[in-house]
């Protein structure tokens, strides 16, 4: 933690006071400079993340003081940042709810979820790390569209919660001793859609329960994120069962939110209308605290985060 002089902004720029920090899993493979599509942490950098944040002073006459804004502002109280970096955060939706339905676990969810796994009315949808930030969401937007949805979470307070309040149908705890047989019971014909967060074990068991021709969506691989990257003799291996994938004419497709950024536009407008309307619900783990920051982030990797993880680090006004 340092301490730093506020600066003012210059043109084209804005001083914000961050109200809160997300935290997703690729910010460790961001510092072990593992992640192609994005410049390495360095030793001495800012930590780099989303926040969302309300304007102090503006340089740029898009924005002026009191406005609410997300962008990739980092681990600061009180950032200085191009005004191109800021987007506007819409009327009547929260803040919080605009950095994790309207920022990158929503577009992620939609993307991945509309644009690979195309859903039909009546598939069923098997989602790994279901109560997390893109799980939650993706099993909303899969109920939407019509969909029968399974998700894979680990406990059993985390799964009721995905059947009592996310509106999953059917939750399966990973680390019970039942697991494989749940899974099995409750896909009898077979999974159509599997958005994968996790990867590992639970990628492979999921491959063995594929409809004919089923999409099997590589979201993240946050069970591989657990290990040391610097080490590939302890990487996990691949899926044993790959070969269900000819047996099933399944596909499988990985993707990165940034390929839909041409769709931004168009499913930022979608998800502020499913949240306006209600079907869609933020769920949201606010912690508070600048400093658990790192903290915050090395929760997520022991599942102790109920939805989007937050850091809540200052009251707007
Ligand atoms: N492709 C893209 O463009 C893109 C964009 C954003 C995020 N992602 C990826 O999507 C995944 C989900 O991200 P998120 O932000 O929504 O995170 P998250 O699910 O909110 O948090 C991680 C969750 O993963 C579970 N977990 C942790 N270690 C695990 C393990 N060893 N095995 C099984 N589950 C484990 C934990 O839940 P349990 O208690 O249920 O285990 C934990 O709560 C991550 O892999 C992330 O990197 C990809």
């Amino acid at each position: 933690m340092a301490e730093a002089p506020v600066t003012a902004p210059g043109p084209g720029q804005l001083l914000l006071k961050t109200l809160y920090l997300e935290f997703s899993p690729a910010q460790k493979s961001w510092m072990e400079n593992v992640a192609p599509y994005r410049a390495p942490v360095s030793i001495g950098d800012v930590m780099p993340g989303n926040a969302a944040a309300v304007v102090v002073e503006s340089g740029d006459s898009g924005f002026a003081p009191g406005d609410l804004v997300t962008g990739p502002f980092g681990w600061q109280e009180f950032p200085t940042v191009p005004a191109s970096e800021a987007v506007g955060v819409p009327d009547g939706v929260p803040a919080a709810s605009a950095l994790s339905v309207l920022g990158v676990s929503g577009k992620t969810a939609y993307g991945g979820l509309i644009n690979v796994g195309k859903p039909r009315a009546g598939d069923t949808v098997l989602v790994s790390g279901a109560a997390g930030a893109v799980g939650a969401i993706v099993g909303q937007i899969a109920k939407i569209a019509g969909c029968r949805v399974i998700g894979i979470a680990g406990g059993p307070d985390k799964c009721l919660w995905l059947t009592e309040t996310v509106g999953y149908d059917e939750a399966i705890d990973y680390r019970a001793d039942d697991f494989k047989a749940r899974l099995k019971a409750l896909c009898p014909n077979g999974v159509d859609i599997f958005f994968d967060n996790v990867g590992g074990e639970i990628l492979n068991l999921a491959l063995a329960r594929l409809a004919r021709g089923a999409r099997v969506v590589i979201c993240g691989g946050v069970a591989r994120l657990n290990m040391d990257a610097r080490d590939p003799s302890k990487m996990i291996e691949g899926p044993r069962n790959y070969f269900n994938v000819v047996f099933t004419g399944a596909t499988i497709q990985g993707f990165l939110v940034y390929d839909f950024q041409d769709q931004f536009p168009d499913i930022v407008r979608q998800l502020t209308a499913w949240l306006r309307t209600g079907q869609l619900v933020s769920h949201e783990d606010i912690r508070t605290g600048f400093e658990n920051a790192p903290a915050t982030l090395r929760g997520i990797f022991e599942g102790a985060n109920q939805g989007k993880q937050m850091l809540k680090v200052a009251e707007a006004n």
